[in-house]
């Protein structure tokens, strides 16, 4: 089934637009906009939508299995990490659990959102700074950066179908859990895979060494108090370095 597309101007934010009309409008409808003037983020932050950059929501109505909409935010990092290398040649990494990083900063987020009582629906935004990397902090200490830091971007036109087909392909007919087929693909593309971070859970922050995944997209952490598995949370080097360290790329 095809994806169907409404192209807006402005909007607020096309995650919102989606989540307002969600029980009125079709199952892989999407909307994509020049810019946004409430762009949202993960733990209510702003997203900063400049126009050149992809803003752009899916609506999944039915929506998948919660363990399955958990982790397409992962999944479509890694859809965008292996985009973005393939044609600029510079390494990007999937923040766990749901960026994707280059070796200066943040150039992508996602962000997932479910509704509906009797007919649950998702809605997964993506985020893409192509043209524009404006100087806010978009979380976690990250600076922002975008793909023309790198070399010619797509358009957002071309960038959508370049996210669409990646995540046709890995999710095809969006069915199941897509993370079991290629989750040491997406582990090589983990960012601080080996190496120790601190994690901050809710109120909690736990140390350990990031291990991989499991197939439900958890960080597997092993640290002092044995092994772990986050459902969610964010994670920062530790001890405290520069916060877009890529190994072996150029920070
Ligand atoms: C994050 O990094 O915290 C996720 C950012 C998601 C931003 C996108 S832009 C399109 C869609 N509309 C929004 O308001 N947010 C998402």
């Amino acid at each position: 089934m095809d994806w169907q597309t409404i192209r807006l101007d402005e909007v607020d934010s096309t995650s919102s637009f989606l989540k307002r009309n969600a029980a009125e409008l079709p199952h892989r409808l999407v909307v994509r906009a020049d810019t946004q003037t409430g762009g949202r983020g993960r733990l209510g932050r702003k997203w900063s939508s400049p126009r050149g950059g992809l803003y752009m929501s899916l609506l999944l109505r039915p929506a998948p299995e919660p363990e399955v909409a958990a982790l397409l935010p992962l999944v479509g990092a890694y859809v965008i990490c292996r985009i973005f290398t393939g044609q600029t040649g510079v390494p990007a990494l999937v923040k766990w659990p749901n960026d994707v990083i280059v070796p200066g900063g943040k150039m992508a987020g996602i962000l997932a959102e479910y509704g509906g009582r009797r007919e649950p629906w998702l809605v997964v935004g993506f985020g893409l700074n192509l043209t524009d990397s404006p100087r806010i902090d978009r979380g976690g200490g990250m600076p922002a950066e975008a793909w023309s830091d790198y070399g010619v971007p797509p358009d957002p036109e071309e960038a959508q179908s370049f996210v669409l087909e990646g995540l046709d392909r890995l999710w095809p007919a969006g069915e199941g859990n897509p993370l079991p087929a290629i989750r040491s693909r997406v582990e090589r593309l983990l960012w601080m895979r080996g190496r120790e971070v601190r994690a901050s859970v809710g109120g909690m922050t736990l140390r350990g060494v990031v291990e991989g995944l499991d197939d439900l997209g958890h960080l597997r952490l092993y640290g002092p108090e044995g092994a772990a598995a986050l459902d969610s949370g964010e994670i920062r080097p530790e001890p405290l370095e520069s916060p877009t360290t890529i190994p072996g790329g150029a920070t």
